[in-house]
C-alpha cells in the first residue's frame, strides 16, 4: 500500500541530525515529479510539470500545515504560492545541525537554502579550524559561510548579487556570528578569483558550487559543462598548501564521470573523494561532489 505523507515525513524526521528541521521529505516516490520539502512548520510542494496529484492535494490540506506550491520550470520562475494551511510570515528561520538559516517564501524562486547540500555544508564545518580561512564562491546566501564561521575561520563569501551577500550577514547574525569579521566581495567568480591569485591571497579551503547555467555581469554565459575544468584550475591558483576544495554540482547533463575528469584535470595532483547526497534525497541522485585535497 501507498505510504501516506505523513507516514514519510515520520519516517525521515527519525534519522535527521540532531538539530534538523528542515529537508526533502519526498523525492519523486511515491508521487512520481513531486518533491516536498519540511522547512521547520511549512511544507513547499515543487511540482515537474504536472498538476498536483488529488491524494496528495487531500492529504496536504488535512495536515494542518502552511503549505506552499511552486512549479519547477526552466524558463518562467515564479516564486512559491501559499496553497493551505495558516498563512504565517514569509520570511522565517529553519534549523540544520543546529546551524539557523532564514528563509523567504517571497524571494523568488529559491528560498534561501538548497537542502541538498547539508551534508556537505557538515563537512566544511568539520574540516574548518580556528583561524582558518575559507572562499565561498557562488555563495547564493552564504550557508557555507556561515558553517566555516560556526567552526572559527575566517570566511571570504563571493556572489555577483549584491542582496545575496546581505543574506549572509543576517545569516551569520542569526547565529550569534560578527559579519564585521569576515569580507564579503560582489562580482564574477573568475574576475575575483584572477584577483585574489595576482595578490597572492591563498585560501585554506574553498567551495565551488556555480549554477548550470549563468550570465556575468559583462552578459558573458557560463556554462558547468564547459567551464567547470577552468573554474577549478583558477581556483587551484588561490588555495593554500595542504587545501582542500569542495567541487560539486547539481548539472544533470553531467556524469560524475565528466564531472570527475574536469576537477582532477583542473587541480592536478589532488586527493579525490566523492561523497554521495543527503539520506532524503532519496530520487534522482543528481548531485555530484568531490572533495580534492592537497
Ligand atoms: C546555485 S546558487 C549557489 C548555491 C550556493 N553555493 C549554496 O550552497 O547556497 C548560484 C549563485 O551563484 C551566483 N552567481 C551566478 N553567476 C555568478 C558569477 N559569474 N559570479 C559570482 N556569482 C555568481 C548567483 O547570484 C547565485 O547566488
Amino acid at each position: 500500500m501507498k505510504a501516506t505523507l505523513g507516514q514519510i515525513i515520520a519516517r525521515k524526521k527519525a534519522h535527521l541530525p540532531q538539530g534538523t528541521d528542515a529537508f526533502r521529505a519526498v523525492d519523486g516516490t511515491p508521487w512520481p515529479e513531486v518533491f516536498v520539502d519540511a522547512l521547520a512548520d511549512r511544507l513547499l510542494v515543487s511540482l515537474r510539470s504536472i498538476s498536483l496529484p488529488a491524494d496528495l492535494h487531500n492529504q496536504l490540506l488535512h495536515t494542518g500545515c502552511c503549505v506552499y506550491l511552486k512549479q519547477l520550470d526552466n524558463d518562467v520562475k515564479l516564486p512559491p504560492q501559499h496553497l493551505c494551511g495558516p498563512e504565517l510570515p514569509p520570511r522565517f528561520p529553519i534549523s540544520e545541525n543546529g546551524v539557523r538559516y532564514l528563509m523567504d517564501m517571497e524571494a523568488g524562486y529559491s528560498q534561501g537554502i538548497f537542502l541538498d547540500q547539508r551534508d556537505n555544508r557538515a563537512e566544511v564545518r568539520r574540516r574548518c579550524t580556528p583561524g582558518s580561512t575559507l572562499l565561498n564562491t557562488f555563495a547564493y546566501t552564504g550557508a557555507f559561510s556561515v558553517c566555516a564561521a560556526m567552526a572559527g575561520a575566517t570566511t571570504t563569501t563571493l556572489d555577483l548579487a549584491q542582496p545575496c551577500l546581505t543574506w549572509c550577514r543576517e545569516n551569520m547574525q542569526l547565529n550569534g556570528i560578527d559579519p564585521a569579521e569576515h569580507y564579503f566581495c560582489k562580482g564574477d567568480v573568475l574576475h575575483w578569483l584572477e584577483r585574489f591569485a595576482r595578490q597572492g591571497r591563498r585560501f585554506d579551503g574553498i567551495v565551488l558550487d556555480p549554477p548550470t547555467f549563468s550570465r556575468d555581469e559583462k552578459g558573458r554565459i557560463w556554462r558547468v559543462e564547459r567551464d567547470y575544468g577552468k573554474l577549478v584550475g583558477k581556483a587551484a591558483a588561490c588555495l593554500a598548501p595542504g587545501g582542500w576544495m569542495l567541487c560539486t554540482t547539481n548539472c544533470r547533463k553531467l556524469s560524475p564521470a565528466a564531472f570527475r575528469r574536469m576537477v582532477a584535470e583542473g587541480i592536478p595532483g589532488a586527493r579525490l573523494s566523492s561523497s554521495p547526497m543527503p539520506f532524503d534525497f532519496d530520487g534522482e541522485p543528481y548531485l555530484k561532489t568531490i572533495w580534492a585535497d592537497l
